[in-house]
């Protein structure tokens, strides 16, 4: 039976087997699909034991991506321009190929609530989360992404490191100004409960925000969005089960029906 995992530390909590196992169902594809803690610093070994032992594609995540970008032999040009790797693919002359489908999975998700031509966006954050949605985001034709970080160097590194691909530009988030149709919420805030300090005034009843964080009830900043008059509000569980989704695509070139999967790991949440 063809082999898959997701490495990451800590691992116990990773949604991945279950939506992936849901996926081989769904398609009928003989398949395993484990969550493997890796050692902090042992990374490329497990990932070298993972694929010498039969092991023929994986995921990635916290806080491999970006060694996960490393380790890899090829690059796809999605993964270069995201600087970091989330699925790993053992390619049939032995190479391993390291791909990235996170920006996959959130205009995935996004598409499911509204179209992003000519849309003005806002990115808050600009980590690693940021810079992986970047690219895919700009290739929808928007019509500008201004990325808001606490640091502003983060921001206008990624500005100009994307200047080409569309039209984006940085900004404090104090000095944010304007009509937004989307806000995204990258930044690691929402894991303690805090939302990026902006300016209320940046909702009205027609701005649609999206946390790429999720937990069983809304995340801070989506809670702090609908206090405000938010038309919408939208976790990353969608985004989530996408970029698993592409993943599995990669790995076995079917495309899995994701709505019955995300309804049913939204079932398990609560
Ligand atoms: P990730 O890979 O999840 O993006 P990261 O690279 O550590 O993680 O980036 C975290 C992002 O969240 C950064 O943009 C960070 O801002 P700084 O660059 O100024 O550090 C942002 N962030 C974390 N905590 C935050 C907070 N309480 N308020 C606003 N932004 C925060």
């Amino acid at each position: 039976m063809d082999r898959y995992a997701v490495f990451g530390n800590p691992i116990n909590h990773s949604k991945s087997p279950m939506i992936h196992s849901l996926f081989a169902q769904q398609t009928a594809q003989q398949l395993s699909y484990q969550a493997i803690e890796a050692p902090i610093d042992g990374f490329a070994q497990a990932m070298a034991d993972f694929f010498s032992q039969g092991g023929k594609g994986c995921n990635i995540t916290v806080p491999f991506k970006e060694e996960a970008f490393s380790v890899a032999q090829q690059l796809t040009p999605r993964a270069k321009l995201a600087g970091a790797v989330n699925t790993l693919l053992l390619a049939d002359d032995g190479h391993v190929i390291g791909d990235n489908t996170d920006g996959f999975g959130l205009v995935h998700d996004l598409q499911q609530y509204m179209q992003l031509a000519n849309k003005r966006i806002l990115l808050l954050g600009a980590g690693g989360a940021a810079r992986g949605v970047i690219g895919p985001l700009l290739a929808q034709g928007i019509q500008e992404l201004v990325i808001a970080n606490r640091t502003y160097s983060k921001a206008q590194m990624l500005a100009t490191l994307f200047d080409d691909k569309g039209n984006v530009n940085a900004c404090l988030f104090a000095e944010l100004a304007g009509d937004f149709d989307l806000i995204i919420n990258s930044t690691s805030a929402s894991l303690s409960g805090l939302v990026p300090p902006i300016s209320p005034t940046l909702i009205n009843r027609h701005t649609i925000c999206y946390d790429m964080m999720y937990k069983a009830n809304e995340t801070a900043f989506n809670l702090w969005a609908m206090e405000h008059g938010a038309e919408l509000v939208i976790d990353g569980l969608g985004m989530l089960v996408g970029q698993a989704a592409e993943s599995f695509k990669v790995w076995r070139g079917i495309t899995p029906d994701m709505l019955p999967v995300l309804t049913a790991l939204r079932k398990t949440l609560k």
